[in-house]
């Protein structure tokens, strides 16, 4: 049986529902796509006038949402319509890691997902293929599909077919990844369904990028790439602590391994560790996962590249304050980047969260700049206290949020790079030399300033990964 795609709904409005939805919106022009959540508020930002106030930054998004919304994409709090109206649903809520309760800290909370797929149970009409675009645990397509049948009576008669088509896109560059993608990956077992799925990718990707797989190959598939791209991370992040002690310097030696085709140059950036939503609560997924199949010596690998990833964020805290004289007590310190990495707003599981704890902890005050964070996002991550509670660090006397690099410079003992943005690339050292407390540091965890011109004015240099 053939299907005919002619009206979309996408549950969830969020980094990945919001951009990958526009793609779609815009390159099959015939295809009304929906966009649909429970967060009001998000969708207001989503059909705000301003573009700029759209709740993801991405470069390239706001002229896409110029060009379609309104016309194919709308953005809506009407679910149960839109899921009624829908030849193919796509769901595209969060997955966190539980908190609390059976598998707390590790397997994967799906309630979103649930009551997306009973949403759809209910108020989906005739035939209707439902898309896990969410990152989820491998076989969790055979969950969908027993609650999907929950609400089908023979006399509705319903039909639904499953398909997995994880999203590989990364923040930052998610417009360039969904219209460029290395693949697309579709899992499934009804023949019909995929080539329904693989007809509107083929509207702009080449067939040669299109893989398609049963379902399970799929779910599994998105774990493990993003596994093995944070694996990456900390492999080069503990070597950048031997590079430090031997005198090597880590971005010769990235340089040198990356030309080996065999291991390739990219995601070969050592860093205050990796941050972002996802790798560290996939690898927990998978951990949990392994575990679950008793796979202990599996699941105690994959851990490992996460107590790596925390242990570098401690430990550049720890040099930190070392260099300081010991002591950051008072001290006033310019954080430069908040965000997990450059070109997003995003700061879910961003190093610099952990990194300005240790440091608020140790008594600093500390100045945050970040061209795309929000003061009220600082201070939701920082658990910001209101001013009663002054004595605690984590009150607003301990910290500032700066509206520019030297503004947060003026006066501080020390400025800690912790996000790659562009502007802290070329930062006016002879300035800043003359507006900082002596001696002045900076403490480069990306790698990006030029050292020698830093030391021209007299300023001390901490470069990670680089030895003496
Ligand atoms: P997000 O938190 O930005 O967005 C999820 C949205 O779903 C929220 O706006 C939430 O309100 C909405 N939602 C939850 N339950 C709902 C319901 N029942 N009905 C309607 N709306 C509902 O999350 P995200 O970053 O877009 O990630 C979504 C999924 O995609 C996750 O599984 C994630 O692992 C995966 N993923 C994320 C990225 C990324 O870069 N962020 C990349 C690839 C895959
Ligand atoms: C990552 C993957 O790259 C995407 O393919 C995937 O779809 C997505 O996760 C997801 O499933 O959510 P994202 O987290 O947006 O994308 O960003 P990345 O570019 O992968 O960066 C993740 C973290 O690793 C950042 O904190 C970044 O600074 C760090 N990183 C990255 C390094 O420290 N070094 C590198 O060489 C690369």
């Amino acid at each position: 049986m053939t299907f005919k795609i002619n009206n979309i709904c996408c549950i969830g409005a969020g980094y990945v529902g919001g951009p990958t939805m526009a793609v779609i919106a815009n390159s099959c022009p015939n295809i009304q796509v929906n966009v649909v959540d429970i967060d009001p508020v998000r969708i207001d930002k989503w059909n705000s006038k301003d573009l700029s106030k759209l709740p993801v930054f991405e470069k390239g998004l706001k002229e896409i949402i110029k060009e379609c919304r309104g016309k194919n994409l709308h953005f809506s709090n009407d679910i149960n319509n839109h899921i009624s109206n829908a030849d193919m649903i796509f769901i595209s809520v969060n997955t966190p890691i539980k908190s609390t309760g059976f598998g707390a800290g590790q397997a994967s909370d799906l309630k979103w997902v649930e009551s997306s797929a009973r949403q759809i149970s209910k108020y989906a009409k005739g035939k209707t293929i439902v898309v896990e675009k969410s990152t989820l645990p491998v076989k969790t397509a055979s969950l969908i599909r027993q609650i999907l049948e929950i609400d089908n009576t023979n006399e509705q008669n319903k039909e639904f077919h499953v398909l997995s088509n994880p999203e590989f896109l990364a923040e930052g560059t998610a417009i360039n990844d969904l219209q460029n993608p290395d693949r697309v990956l579709i899992g499934g077992s009804d023949k019909d369904a995929i080539k329904a799925l693989v007809d509107i990718y083929s509207k702009w990707v080449p067939s040669a990028k299109i893989l398609t797989t049963d379902l399970w190959s799929s779910e599994l598939s998105k774990l493990i790439a993003n596994a093995f791209l944070a694996q990456r991370i900390s492999s080069i992040n503990s070597i950048s602590a031997l590079c430090e002690l031997t005198g090597a310097d880590i971005k010769d030696v990235s340089r040198a391994i990356g030309m080996d085709k065999r291991i390739g140059q990219f995601f070969l950036n050592s860093g205050p560790g990796f941050g972002g939503s996802c790798f560290k609560k996939d690898i927990l997924n998978l951990v949990y996962i392994c575990n679950h199949y008793g796979l202990k010596e599996v699941s105690q690998y994959w851990e490992k590249v996460i107590e790596i990833n925390d242990w570098q964020k401690k430990r550049i805290s720890k040099i930190f304050v070392d260099k300081l004289f010991g002591t950051i007590s008072g001290k006033k310190i310019a954080i430069f980047g908040f965000s997990f990495k450059a070109n997003t707003n995003d700061t879910r599981e961003s190093p610099s969260i952990s990194i300005c704890k240790d440091l608020l902890e140790e008594g600093a005050r500390i100045f945050i700049y970040d061209p795309q964070v929000s003061v009220k996002q600082i201070e939701v991550e920082l658990n910001i206290l209101e001013s009663d509670q002054k004595e605690s660090h984590y009150s607003k006397d301990f910290w500032s949020f700066a509206n520019s690099t030297y503004e947060a410079a003026e006066n501080a003992d020390a400025i800690l790079i912790l996000t790659e943005w562009d502007e802290f690339k070329y930062l006016d050292f002879e300035k800043l030399s003359k507006i900082m407390r002596k001696p002045s540091w900076i403490f480069d965890t990306r790698s990006i300033i030029n050292i020698q011109d830093a030391k021209s004015f007299g300023i001390n240099v901490w470069n990670l990964g680089k030895g003496n």
